[in-house]
Formats: C-alpha cells, structure tokens, sequence
C-alpha cells in the first residue's frame, strides 16, 4: 500500500471572488502534492471554502440574498479559477455542507460533555466607528479607554458567550512545539508564536456569538452560533471522515502540512492544535505559514482595487505561466511582490528563451538533420559528462528543496540544468558538426543528448507546470504512456529511445512584447482601480445612509447594537496590524539590498528616434569603459539633440529587454510629475562611469 500524504491549503472565504494572492497558496499546496504523487504517495489534497460568519451574511443581505444564493455563484467561480489553474485537489469542502455541519456540533458538544467549553460572560471595549473588539489592555490609554485604531472613546460591553479553556492546554502546546522544531516553519514564524502568544500567556477563548446568525448552531442553545474558526478549523478533519469513517480519518490524519498564510498562522499553531488535545487527537507534522504577495503599493486588496484577478492573466498568459512565476519568483516563506515587468521577463527569458527555444532548437536540428527521428549517441566526449552527470544530479537537488517547500529553489535547479542544456548547444555548434559527412555520428550524439536532458527536464517540471509536460512529450515522440517518463526515470540517463519520431510542434511559450504587456496589465489594474473606487463611492453612500438611522435611535429591529468582536472581525483586525506592519517594512530596504542596484553616471553620445515608436529613444551612453545603448521612453519630453551632453544616471546592471525590437541594456532615472518628465542628470566634471552611491 502506497504510504499517505494528507495536505491542506485554507478554505477560503467566498464573500468576493479570489486574487492572485489566495491563488497562490493553492498552486504551492497543488505543486507539493503533484511532487508526492509523482514520489509514489497516496496524496490527499483538500481545499474548499469557509461560508459561515457575519461578514458574509451581511454580504448577502446588502445584495438581497440568503446567504448560500450569495455564495453558491462564487463557489462555482473558485471551483472554475482551480480548474482553470488545474489545481489536482482531491475533496472541495464547504462549511456550510451538513457532513461538515453535523461533526462541529459533535465535536463541540464533547468539548462541553468533558468541561473544555464552558457558558460564561464576554466583556470587552466595543468601538462603534470600527465596528471591533478590545481588551481593556489593548484600550488603556491614561485614564481613559480609547480605540487604538481611530483613538475615539470606546465603551464597555457584556454578553453571555461559550468559552474554551485554552490555558489549561497551554503548558502541553508549549512543550509540544518546544520539542518538535518542525511543527511550525519556517522558524522564525516559531518563535513568534512562542515569544508574542505563548509565553504571555493564554486567556481562554470566546467560542460563540449570538450577533449573527449565518453559522452553526450551539447543540442545545440555538442562540449561540460556534465561532468562525472552531467551525473552520475543523474542516481539515470532518472532510476526512473524523467521527463517520474511521477507516479513511485513520489513514489521512495527522495531516502532513497544512499549508497557510502567515496571517491565519496563529490560529493553525495554537487555537488549532489545543482543539487537537482537547479531542485526544494527534496534530498535524508541519503548519507552514508562507508571506504574502504584495503589490507596488502595498498589500493586495479587492476594495484598493489593486488585487489582480488570476483568471484575466490565465486568459491572456496561461496558467503554466502564471504557476511558474508565482513559484518562482517569491522566495516561499517570505513576502514577495508583484510586478508586471518582472512577470512578463520571467515569461520571455526563462519560459519562451530557456525553456520554449532549446525544445524547438533541439528538435528543428532532429528534424533537419536526422528526418525526424532521434539519433544514436555513439560518440561520446568528455566534455558530456557534465552535462549528464548534472541531468543526473538534478532530480535529487529538486527533491531535497521540495521537502522543505523551497519551490524556487527547486526551479532554480531546473532551470540551471536548462540552461546548462542550452550552452552544451552553444559549445558544440551542431550547425558545424552538419556541414561535414564525418561528423554525423558525433552530431546525432550531440543531438541525442540534447533531447535526453530535455526528457529529463520534462519529468521535473511537472509539479510546478501541468501543461508544459505533455506537450513536449509529444513533440518528443512519447507516445505510449509513462514509460522513461517516470519520476525514477529523471535520474537515469539514455532512456530516451533511438529511432523514435519527433514531431516539432508549436513554440511552448510565445514571445512577448515586454511594453505592449506592461500596458495591459496597467490598464487592466487602473481599469479595477476605478472600479474599486466607484464601488467604495456607493458603499459609503449606502453607509452614511445607515448611519443616520442609527443616530436617529432606529436601530433594525433583531440587529445587535453591532457585534463584539466576532472572528472575522479579529481576523481582519491581525491583518490590519499585519499589514501596517508591512507597510512599514514595505517603504524600507536594507543597504545590502539597496546595493544590487549599480547606478554609474552615463554621458549621452547619441539620441535617436526608433521608427514606429513615438514614446521610445535610441541612446547610446558613454560608460568610460564601454559604450552602452539603452532604450528610453521619453521621446515625448525630449527631442533627440537636447540630450547629447547631458550627464544621466544609468541603472546599469538591470537584465537586457527588447523594446519594439530594439535592445536595452539598462535603464536611465528621470523624474515625472502629471505631463513633465525630467531626467537626473549630474554636473558635467563626474567622470563618466562614476558609481553613484
Ligand atoms: N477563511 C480563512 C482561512 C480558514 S483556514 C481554516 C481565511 N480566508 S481568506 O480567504 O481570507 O484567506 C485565505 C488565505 O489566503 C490565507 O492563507 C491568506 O494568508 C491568503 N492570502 C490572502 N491574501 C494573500 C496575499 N496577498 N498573498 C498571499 N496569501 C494571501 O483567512
């Protein structure tokens, strides 16, 4: 029997339709559990959808719907985005199905049979403006109780409310993270939990709400709906089979990784695992809190209207794209942000230059030069071996960055092969070995092993691009199932069988237009931009409404006088303190980071107009030791000759782009306001060349 993996992404909250943030931590738990399968695992991979809370009923209300008329449509939008990204999940659960609905009452009413949740009374500072929650802790401010986020007075509020007795678990939980370092990752997520949460102390938990309704009702009290998070939380088991089908629970759980956000990360690291102990349940191996995507200005966010739809960039990139550059490009673990410029030059360079032209090389010159059909490889050289001991090598690189999530480090290593593989082209010309009869056995070996390292890469790429293999398995004439394609097969070298036909089919990736791309996703966000700001226009309108009943003492009948802090609200609230946190961090580099940017003064020697593209200039610079030509869109602001003389700053080691067909080796600061753009310039004795620091 194959051994068990059990992984989970968060079950998301269907009150809006999803960005490329969520999208994210989804594609990394699909690419782990591909990996699994593919390592011989009997992988289990749940995702799904969080339903209950007052967050989305009030959603639904200010639509004029139920709550599940409101959700269904945008559970079908998520379920269409995982298809359309082919995230290979293996139950979808949403909370608000009665197989999930009748085990959280079970679960809680085991915890109230044994004294774990207890009736009593929540009493907390209630600030109407923010609609939260505070400890009188939080609140203190001198004499007085003040909201620390808008500073207004807040007042004290009392209700009756279920408790859970977290700090009965505390000692136990700390023991166990203490002795098991690899509960929690990456570390430093850890000792935050330990030092901020645990070591202060735990008080116990309020568990239930009656504010709203939209959630499942206390066993015996109906008043009360189960606290957001117990009834989330609890996903991750009832899909399982906890408390109906012994049989699969056994085999699934403990979960192996539960996969996160590090903003949920302290719900999965305490609240969680003590509901775990309470039940007399193990707990999951690994909880790894990943960063977040940000965007230039800041943190993601649909009301900002900043947050980039997945499905418009799988529309027009595709979905291998879209997974490669997430995986890729954010160091998993830390926060990471997202640029068009960087997207669209991952899928020039690395997917349509690396990978998409050493397929298409490599199997023009098979066509060409040996109709069609993979050469024998009888004359080996020394020079080879490098090449085929890294193919070899690469499979167990990869496996050792995957075990512990480093999904770019694990592309890294593919991508080294790549590119190794394309340099092995340069370093034997085949072109050359053609041009002579005797050289044939030695180009069919060049070229053998060219398409046998691209048998291998195929094999690795799999966990990360689901598309991509196939196709180049069929250029490369596999057809007949996974024989040499195996993930065993991408150590073993010369699998790949003499003789079979290849087919040249399409590029893999097209090569695109870096500014014509640069401009559609800037529109496309400026166009959801305005978007967000006419919704939040109409929201306010409908809110200043609201708030003139409530002034006026007609507050609706069977509303409370607006929550206590249910758990969204809390949720919201840690975001909202993660995110200033990283606005914060967000405008700060560090010197070590500043200084991979090389600026070097650059003297403009000619100016040119480059025909059909009125925005772009020709320049070439003067770099002391080296002439460099850089393309610049300020042809509007500048006619060519005014520039020639001028001292600029060049950003002199940015990787080359193509602009309309023109090549640009690095990029010039200017500075631009509303309709005027001016360039930064220096005094004309700094030798050219100089390093600006
Ligand atoms: N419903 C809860 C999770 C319950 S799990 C038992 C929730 N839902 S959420 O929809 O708000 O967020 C789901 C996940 O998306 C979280 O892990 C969160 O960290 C992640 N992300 C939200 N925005 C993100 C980015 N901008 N970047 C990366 N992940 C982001 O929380």
């Amino acid at each position: 029997m194959k051994p068990a993996f059990y992984i989970t992404s968060p079950i998301y909250y269907p009150s809006s339709t999803l960005h490329i943030g969520n999208a994210y931590t989804t594609i990394a738990a699909d690419a782990m559990a591909r990996y699994k399968r593919l390592k011989g695992f009997d992988v289990f991979y749940l995702t799904g959808t969080d339903e209950h809370g007052q967050k989305l009923q009030r959603k639904a209300e200010g639509a004029g719907k139920k709550p599940l008329e409101y959700i269904d449509p945008i559970v079908d939008w998520i379920k269409d985005l995982w298809r359309q990204l082919d995230i290979s999940y293996d139950d979808f659960i949403r909370t608000s199905e009665e197989r999930h609905e009748e085990v959280v009452q079970e679960i809680f009413r085991k915890l109230m049979d044994q004294g774990d949740i207890y009736l009593g009374e929540y009493e907390g500072y209630y600030c109407v403006e923010c609609e939260a929650f505070w400890t009188p802790f939080q609140a203190k401010k001198g004499d007085e109780y003040l909201c620390p986020d808008c500073g207004r007075p807040v007042s004290l509020v009392k209700e009756e409310s279920y408790f859970f007795r977290l700090s009965k678990y505390q000692d136990q939980l700390l023991h166990y993270i203490e002795t098991h370092p690899e509960f929690i990752q990456p570390e430093s997520r850890r000792n935050e939990m330990i030092q901020n949460f645990l070591k202060p102390g735990l008080e116990d938990l309020s568990v239930s709400r009656t504010s709203f309704d939209w959630g499942i009702p206390v066993p015996g009290n109906p008043n009360h709906v189960i606290y957001v998070w117990i009834d989330a939380l609890s996903n991750y088991i009832t899909a399982i089979g906890y408390g109906r089908d012994e049989e699969k629970f056994s085999r699934y759980w403990p979960a192996d990784i539960h996969l996160i956000g590090k903003d949920i990360l302290r719900f999965h690291t305490i609240y969680w695992p003590i509901l775990l102990m309470a039940l007399g349940l193990p707990l999951p191996k690994r909880v790894f809190g990943h960063g977040w995507l940000l965007m230039p200005d800041g943190k993601m966010s649909k009301s900002k209207g900043n947050a980039i739809d997945p499905k418009f960039l799988i529309g027009r990139y595709g979905s291998d794209a879209i997974r490669y550059y997430l995986l890729r490009e954010i160091a998993f673990g830390q926060d990471g942000i997202f640029t068009p410029e960087a997207f669209i030059q991952r899928c020039n360079y690395d997917l349509a230059n690396d990978l998409g032209n050493l397929v298409s090389r490599t199997l023009a010159m098979i066509e060409k030069y040996f109709d069609g059909k993979i050469p024998h490889a009888r004359q080996r050289e020394e020079g080879d071996e490098k090449l085929i001991s890294l193919a070899m090598a690469t499979k167990g690189k990869v496996e050792d960055h995957m075990e512990k999530l480093l999904f770019g480090q694990a592309l890294a290593e593919i991508w080294a092969l790549i590119r190794q593989t394309n340099r092995y082209i340069d370093d034997n010309a085949p072109w050359a070995l053609a041009r002579e009869e005797k050289n044939h056995p030695r180009l069919g070996t060049v070229l053998y092993h060219l398409a046998e390292s691209i048998r291998i890469i195929s094999i690795l790429i799999q966990p990360f691009l689901t598309k991509t293999p196939a196709k180049i398995w069929e250029q490369l004439g596999f057809r007949s199932g996974e024989e040499g394609l195996s993930w065993e097969d991408a150590g073993r070298w010369g699998l790949l069988p003499e003789g079979q036909r290849v087919y040249k089919g399409e590029a893999l990736f097209p090569r695109l237009d870096i500014t014509a791309e640069i401009a559609a996703i800037d529109e496309y966000t400026a166009e959801a931009k305005r978007k967000a700001e006419e919704n939040k226009r109409l929201q306010e309108a409908r809110e200043g409404k609201e708030k003139i009943e409530l002034r006026d003492g007609k507050e609706p009948v069977g509303k409370e006088p607006r929550s206590r802090m249910d758990e969204e609200k809390k949720a919201t609230e840690d975001k909202g303190i993660e995110a200033k946190k990283m606005k914060k961090e967000n405008g700060l580099i560090n010197i070590d980071e500043f200084a991979k940017v090389e600026l070097r003064v650059a003297e403009v020697i000619e100016a040119d107009r480059i025909p059909g593209a009125d925005r772009l200039l020709k320049l070439i610079l003067d770099l002391g030791t080296e002439k460099r030509q850089v393309v610049s869109g300020i042809a509007e602001y500048y006619k060519p000759e005014e520039l020639i003389g001028l001292k600029l700053i060049l950003v002199a080691n940015l990787k080359p782009v193509k602009l309309r067909g023109v090549d640009s080796y690095g990029m010039i600061l200017a500075a631009k306001e509303g309709d005027t753009l001016k360039v930064a310039t220096l005094p004309k004795e700094i030798p050219n060349g100089t390093l600006v620091k």
